[in-house]
Formats: C-alpha cells, sequence, structure tokens
C-alpha cells in the first residue's frame, strides 16, 4: 500500500521530527552492540513490548534511555540517512530536524560528534534522495535555564557561522508539566539576537495559556503540537490573525493520550476557526508511523478532507525554513 495512496506522494515538508525519536529498535540494538553500550531492555521485542505510554513523561523516559545507543559521529549521520530514506518514501522533501544536544552532553557525548554527525546525514541523505534539510537545536525544558544557556553558547561558540543556512532554529522540547515556556525565556532572547528562528513545544498536555505564554515571552513563529488551543476560540482566532503555524502529530497525540480517539483529535477545530496547521511524525520510531502514515490517519481516523490534507502540506513548505527558492522548487 505505501506508495500506492497519493497522500504519500503528495509533497511535504517536516517541521516537527525530533531525529532521536526516529531510532527504531533494530538500528538502536545495532548502534548499541557497535558502541559496547548495554541498553535497558534484553532484545528487539522487548523494546518494542514497552512502547505503551500512558502520558508524555512515560515516553520521555524511555526516548532518553534508548538515546544511549548514540555515540559517534557516525552513528548519528547513520540515523540521519535511516529517516531520510524511510519519510522520502512518503513524501518528504525537506526537513527541519529538531535534535536534543543536551541528551548526548549530558551523558558525555561530544557536542561535535552529534552536530557534524548530523551534518553528514544531512549532507548525505541529499546526495542520495535530492531531500534538504536544516538544524533547529531543542533545548530540554526540565533543565534549568542556566543549562539551555551554556548548551546554546556553545552551539554558537562552534557552530554560529552555521546560522540561516544548516542551522536554523532553536526549539524547546520535554517535560510540559511544570516547566512552563517562560521558564527559557533568556535562552529565546539571546537566540533571537543571533538570528536563529524560533519554535517551542506549547500545549501538548498544557493548556491554551502555555500557547499564549510562548507568544508573548518567547516571540516564537511556530508553536509545536499547539492542540490545546483548540480549547479557547480566543487563542485560535489570535492563531488565524498572527498566522502562527501549529505542528501537529496526530499519532504522537493518540500514542501519548493527548487525545483519547483520532476520531476526537482537535485538527478539524483549529482548521474551521482557520489556524494554519501542518501534519507531523514527532518520533515516528515510537509512535507508529512516519509522515504519511500521519497523512492518513488524519484522512482515514480523523476525517480531513482532500483539500485540506493538500492544504497541510502547502503550509508545511511554506512555513518551513527551507530558502524561497528550494520553496518553490518543491511546490
Ligand atoms: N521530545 C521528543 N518528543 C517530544 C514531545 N512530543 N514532546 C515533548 N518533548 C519531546
Ligand atoms: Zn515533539
Amino acid at each position: 500500500a505505501t506508495g500506492e495512496d497519493p497522500l504519500m506522494s503528495l509533497p511535504k515538508a517536516e517541521l516537527h521530527l525530533h531525529i532521536e525519536g526516529t531510532l527504531e529498535p533494530d538500528l538502536a540494538f545495532a548502534l548499541a552492540r557497535r558502541n559496547g553500550v548495554t541498553l535497558p531492555y534484553a532484545s528487539v521485542e522487548e523494546l518494542r513490548a514497552a512502547y505503551r505510554f500512558a502520558s508524555l513523561q512515560e515516553f520521555l523516559d524511555l526516548y532518553y534511555a534508548c538515546m544511549s545507543a548514540l555515540r559517534t559521529r557516525r552513528d548519528f549521520a547513520d540515523l540521519v540517512l535511516a529517516y531520510l530514506r524511510h519519510a522520502h518514501a512518503q513524501g518528504l522533501r525537506h526537513v527541519d530536524m529538531f535534535f536534543d544536544p543536551e541528551g548526548h552532553t549530558e551523558r558525555g557525548v561530544p557536542l561535535e560528534e552529534v552536530v557534524e554527525g548530523l551534518r553528514d546525514g544531512l549532507r548525505e541523505g541529499e546526495a542520495e534522495l535530492g531531500v534538504t534539510g536544516t538544524l533547529v537545536m531543542c533545548v530540554l525544558r526540565h533543565l534549568p535555564e542556566e543549562t539551555s544557556l551554556r548548551t546554546l553558547d556553545a552551539m554558537l561558540d562552534r557552530y554560529g557561522d552555521l546560522i540561516g543556512t544548516e542551522w536554523t532554529g532553536i526549539g524547546l522540547d520535554s517535560s510540559e508539566q511544570g516547566n512552563p515556556p517562560a521558564k527559557h525565556a533568556r535562552v529565546f532572547a539571546r537566540a533571537r539576537a543571533a538570528g536563529l528562528r524560533l519554535v517551542a513545544h506549547a500545549g501538548e498536555e498544557g493548556t491554551p495559556e502555555d500557547v499564549t505564554q510562548a507568544l508573548d515571552v518567547l516571540h516564537v513563529e511556530h508553536v509545536d503540537h499547539g492542540v490545546a488551543a483548540a480549547g479557547s476560540a480566543a487563542v485560535m482566532r489570535r492563531l488565524a490573525d498572527e498566522h502562527i503555524t501549529l505542528t501537529v502529530c496526530p499519532l504522537s497525540n493518540l500514542a501519548l493520550q493527548v487525545t483519547p480517539d483520532l476520531a476526537r483529535h482537535p485538527l478539524p477545530t483549529l482548521i474551521a476557526h482557520g489556524v494554519p496547521v501542518t501534519i507531523n511524525s514527532d518520533d515516528p520510531a515510537y509512535f507508529g508511523g512516519y509522515l504519511g502514515d500521519n497523512f492518513i490517519a488524519a484522512r482515514d481516523r480523523i476525517g480531513l478532507t482532500e483539500a485540506q490534507l493538500v492544504a497541510c502540506a502547502r503550509e508545511s513548505v511554506d512555513a518551513s525554513f527551507a530558502t524561497p527558492a528550494r520553496q518553490a522548487a518543491i511546490r
């Protein structure tokens, strides 16, 4: 079926993709073996069986545990290539790729191994598949702001010359409960002054007010998830008026029980209120589907129309951090 469905060949950009969330169990075990690392699961089957999440935090605990398999520049390049091959077969043309530097530096992996590996993977993927990509560093909101500031400074110090080309933005991810956007306000102010584009996870497990705070305090241009905005007509009106794009992730929302049922997903409400929305995969290895699979779920299980899905794909290209020339080539 993959490849035959017209939604699979529809050209798309992905704006909400954590590269660490593309680590499939077989690759995790292969990398762990290559690096002499022991994963906290005995087998691929046992790891897969652990993919049942009652909340974002339960997922994050497993996501950080599996990261221990990733150690070298080649690991990160192989991870990117595996993702690009998979997503390209589902219509991916461009990705603004999230990565969590602190998920690696905090366990002793040098920043350069991570970033150079991701750059290698993007370069090799473009040569092989014609897919383009940029990097968006995310800071982990559960860590103190001082840690995020140090991480941003290390990135600026080492890779500041890539801003606006290979490195386009900064995001905010990890545990939303108890870690509001304002906790990292200084990091975002510094990133903005450095010329980075700004995005943040808000209103995934949180409230419409979390979405508002990400706009007022961090000045983000996209809100990642943002589905909680559907609970407030006023917040939806603001997102529509200011053309703030939400990067919605249907299969993620289902897997993390943000929505009890895709038939009750907030996407149709957001669209009815004129909110610019895109469809994305978030952590596809963990949530049961890549980019095209999320489009198909949005059609078959949420009930979006063909025209609405084409508009989502178009918005993904227009709101992406690809150059205007690249956006035009994809459209
Ligand atoms: N890190 C990876 N995926 C995430 C998500 N869906 N929410 C918050 N942090 C994340
Ligand atoms: Zn996410």
